[in-house]
């Protein structure tokens, strides 16, 4: 458990600046959550680890609806596939026990983190991927 895993690389590159942008701040925030439990959330307070919860909720939400309102905006095809795939991380952030979190902070933070990192990678990787593609080509035929 103490590899970095919140690293970017360029295959997570969407070619739209303000996704890539927002992807990276996800990132920002993974490797918060990440610090703590490479430390094992040793002296962790109550208030850090609402705070990150709160900031996942908030920014995870807010970038979903971002990406939504793009792919809109420019009638992307798979747009229900890929809203469904947002609301189920919405829905695992928003149903994170916080009174669970903060009695045993170190196990339910690994699973988060776990979570998380899959989702993201994957999400990113394949599904924002393709969404940044069609966009390159149907931006390019206009
Ligand atoms: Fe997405």
């Amino acid at each position: 458990m103490l590899d970095f895993k919140f690293d970017w690389c360029k295959e997570m590159e969407t070619g739209i600046p303000l996704m890539d942008s927002q992807h990276k701040e996800l990132f920002h925030i993974g490797r918060n959550l990440e610090q703590l439990v490479i430390c094992h959330c040793i002296g962790v307070t109550n208030k850090q680890l609402l705070d990150i919860i709160l900031e996942l909720r908030e920014y995870v939400g807010y970038h979903c609806y971002h990406e939504e309102e793009l792919m809109k905006e420019h009638n992307y095809p798979d747009i229900d596939t890929h809203k469904k795939k947002h609301a189920e991380i919405i829905q695992y952030i928003l149903d994170i026990d916080c009174k669970k979190l903060s009695e045993e902070p170190y196990r339910i933070l690994c699973e988060v983190k776990t979570y998380l990192q899959e989702w993201v990678f994957g999400h990113i990787l394949i599904d924002d991927v393709a969404f940044g593609k069609y966009l390159s080509i149907h931006t390019l035929n206009n």
